[in-house]
């Protein structure tokens, strides 16, 4: 079983690797698959790697990424209890958004790695985490906070912690969201209750 769990995951990333669904891989160091647990409750879906990424070859490792994993600590999830990815596996030159056939062309990868990962809830950071899923842009003031319940997944959309970057005050909303995801994994019964930061 996990003989065979290992195997189709070398072959999903061997699918990434050698992906030619969009020109973005042509001018990468790295495809940034993600970081955390292959399997894991919880899996947190960004835009697409930046600069640090693209060199680290890992999500979330830049200066949104140490915000991110503050949020996460203080909730006390460990990296078995997460996977981090994001829309897109490749750098868009320049830190641009990804488009939408850029977009378009890596859910094939990203459905591949949803389907090894079962998370039974998943965060969306930011609109085009959001777009990635649901195929529309959405107006983000509108759709973070709450949970979409879809084919039996949990799904919240909160804003992408660039956005706590240029403000801190966006940090109480994305810190909000993240309790609730929080408190829905024990809701689901996997995932111990939290009890704060200091127990
Ligand atoms: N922003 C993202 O959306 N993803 C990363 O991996 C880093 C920054």
């Amino acid at each position: 079983m996990a003989e065979d769990f290992n195997s189709r995951w070398e072959e999903f990333e061997n699918m990434c690797l050698n992906c030619t669904g969009c020109s973005l891989r042509e001018t990468v160091t790295n495809t940034v698959i993600y970081r955390g647990s292959r399997r894991a409750p919880l899996m947190i879906v960004g835009e697409a790697p930046g600069a640090e990424e693209d060199k680290e070859g890992k999500p979330f490792v830049g200066r949104s990424g140490k915000l991110l994993q503050n949020l996460i600590e203080s909730y006390g999830f460990k990296p078995s209890d997460y996977h981090i990815c994001n829309i897109c596996k490749c750098r868009p030159p320049e830190n641009r958004r990804p488009t939408p056939e850029e977009i378009k062309a890596c859910k094939k990868n990203l459905a591949v790695q949803f389907g090894l990962v079962r998370p039974k809830v998943i965060l969306l950071c930011g609109s085009t985490a959001y777009e990635g899923f649901f195929g529309e842009k959405p107006v983000m003031r509108d759709v973070r906070g709450q949970f979409i319940e879809k084919n039996g997944y949990f799904i919240m959309t909160t804003y992408h912690p660039a956005f706590a970057l240029r403000n801190p005050a966006n940090k109480l909303p994305i810190f909000e969201d993240m309790g609730k995801v929080r408190d829905k994994l024990t809701e689901l019964g996997l995932m111990e209750p939290w009890k704060g930061i200091n127990a």
